[in-house]
């Protein structure tokens, strides 16, 4: 447990940080319609993409075997924060770097540092596993994820041209990389 200071409205909040599994399928569909209600572009597809998900599909997509893990941050107990990293193939040949995924905060939770606390745990669960790169790639313009980013070490390295085609806009994917010290 961790106490969130918010210094705009003297509240503090108690984040408990753990991973997360099949059973938050639906904490986790709900958390991501707020998200992408507000910040369709960031989350890569539009809200009624988003509306057309399965609880079937969340709850697939939650079924981690390790090393892949997603970490939930909780505010008396609301999901409101997560992160994630996956292996990107089952072979050896891929086995020295995950893909960061997952990352979003509630709305109603940011600038709290929810979002660097669960990215710091999906990292150091991921250097701890044996893997020494991990990649992600942010839609852009999307300022507030790629200095999130920043501040914990990826560095920017490519771009994806039109990655995405929302609100009748091609967005660009910028691919980041973050290494093991
Ligand atoms: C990007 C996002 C995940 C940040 O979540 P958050 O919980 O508010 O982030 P934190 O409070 O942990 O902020 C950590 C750092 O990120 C950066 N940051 C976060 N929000 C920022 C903003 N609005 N403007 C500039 N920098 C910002 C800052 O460096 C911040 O550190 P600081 O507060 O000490 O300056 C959140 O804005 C979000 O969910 N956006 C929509 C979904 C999204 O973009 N996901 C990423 C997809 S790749």
């Amino acid at each position: 447990m961790q106490y969130i200071g918010n210094p705009d409205r003297k509240i503090e909040y108690m984040a408990d940080i753990h991973c997360i599994s099949a059973n938050d399928a639906e904490a986790f569909s709900a958390l991501r319609r707020e998200v992408t209600r507000e910040n369709p572009i960031a989350m890569g597809l539009t809200y009624e993409e988003e509306l057309t998900r399965t609880l079937d599909g969340f709850q697939a997509q939650l079924s981690f075997s390790q090393p892949n893990i997603m970490f939930g941050s909780f505010i008396e107990g609301e999901l409101v924060a997560t992160a994630a990293v996956g292996l990107t193939s089952r072979f050896p040949s891929s086995r020295h770097k995950m893909l960061m995924w997952g990352v979003f905060t509630s709305p109603r939770y940011r600038r709290r540092g929810l979002s660097r606390q669960v990215v710091e745990s999906a990292i150091q669960h991921a250097f701890s596993n044996g893997v020494h790169r991990i990649n992600l790639q942010v839609y852009v313009p999307n300022e507030p994820a790629i200095a999130l980013y920043k501040s914990v070490g990826f560095v920017e390295c490519g771009v994806e041209p039109e990655a995405i085609y929302i609100n009748d806009r091609y967005h660009d994917g910028v691919h980041m990389t973050l290494v093991e010290a």
